[in-house]
């Protein structure tokens, strides 16, 4: 089990990770909580909340998929915070993947002007990338997290043994931030590049899980507000991935992430940022998890990207890998952007 400590100007996290991290917190835990999950991980996990943390905890149950990230359960799960009568020291339990921590983590950031907050991050997704560093969100319109705020968690606990039992789309999904992290971080990279065949082995994802862990917390220490440039680079393959799941939805947005690092590495590769046996292996370990569809209407797709609250109305601007442990950001204006997309998708 590895303990890492993300200490920011006003908060200190600890990101408990490892096989025994959640039998740990349990055997510490105390006091009545409200706990936030969704009808999956419910029907898993159910008796083992309830086993935990008592018949006294109360339990806000959502439907399951990104769809309940919306302002409409953000109100309603404040308001059952407040039937439960949580006071001002409560403690809310995100218990789920990373649709639960975000609306989770913005209930309590905003209930009473905060409260206690611990993350249990149950997807590989939530595990490695948005359980850690504090950003709580919902969808507003058309636009990805738009009502959202910086919350840091007391404490984290990423376990391995809620990934057991994960489909494997699931951890595709979580699969598709570890290669962001491969394409932003060396020492990453070459361990993907080494195990490419163990990518699904749990001992591989529990030691990978911890590097990338490691390497946002570091990208959180040094920007916690996502204010100087070093915490956009975590938005790498995202800017297109959103826009693309904006637009056709229906998949996991996961999935997402790595079809938007496919699309804007070859942006990359075109402008001349990347190139070589560096950008082949990314693309190789993209494919070797999601296949890559070829977008018929990118135009319409991927004007959405200007919704994205990073861009201006002129430019659309990407992070993209450059090399090994390094990447870039590219601005870019929308025809360019259009007609680079769709000369990928016609690539595929
Ligand atoms: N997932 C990107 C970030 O936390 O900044």
């Amino acid at each position: 089990m590895t303990d890492i400590k993300i200490k920011t100007a006003s908060s200190e996290s600890v990101v408990h990770c490892g096989a025994g991290a959640f039998e740990k917190y349990a055997k510490k835990h105390k006091g009545r909580v409200f706990i936030v999950t969704d009808k999956n991980v419910y029907s898993l996990y159910g008796n083992l909340m309830r086993e935990t943390f008592g018949s006294e905890a109360v339990i806000k149950v959502l439907p399951a998929g990104e769809k309940s990230k919306n302002s409409r359960n953000l109100l309603s799960i404040i308001g059952a915070m407040a039937e439960a009568g949580v006071k001002r020291n409560g403690l809310v339990i995100a218990f789920g993947g990373g649709v639960v921590g975000d609306i989770a983590g913005l209930s309590a950031s905003l209930y009473m002007r905060g409260v206690r907050l611990v993350q249990i991050p149950t997807t590989l997704l939530s595990q490695v990338d948005s359980s850690v560093g504090g950003k709580t969100a919902v969808d507003f319109g058309k636009i990805k997290n738009l009502i959202g705020t910086f919350y840091q968690p007391e404490e984290v606990i990423a376990d391995p043994m809620f990934l057991d039992t994960l489909p494997k789309r699931e951890l595709n999904c979580g699969l598709g931030e570890i290669i962001k992290y491969g394409a932003l971080d060396g020492e990453i990279y070459e361990k993907l590049c080494k195990n490419k065949d163990r990518l699904y082995d749990c001992g591989f994802l529990g030691g990978i899980t911890a590097d990338c862990i490691r390497h946002k917390a570091d990208v959180v220490r040094r920007d916690e507000h996502d204010l100087n440039g070093i915490r956009k680079t975590l938005n790498l393959g995202h800017t297109t991935g959103h826009a693309f799941e904006l637009y056709y939805g229906r998949r996991p947005h996961g999935e997402y992430v790595l079809i938007g690092m496919y699309y804007e590495l070859y942006i990359a590769k075109r402008k001349g940022v990347c190139g070589g046996e560096y950008s082949d292996n990314l693309i190789s370990l993209i494919k070797k998890i999601v296949k890559v569809p070829a977008y018929a209407d990118i135009e319409n797709s991927a004007v959405l990207a200007k919704h994205d609250k990073k861009n201006s109305d002129e430019n659309i601007s990407l992070v993209v890998p450059q090399s090994e442990g390094k990447s870039a950001e590219i601005f870019i204006g929308l025809d360019e952007y259009i007609r680079l997309l769709n000369e990928c998708g016609r690539s595929l």
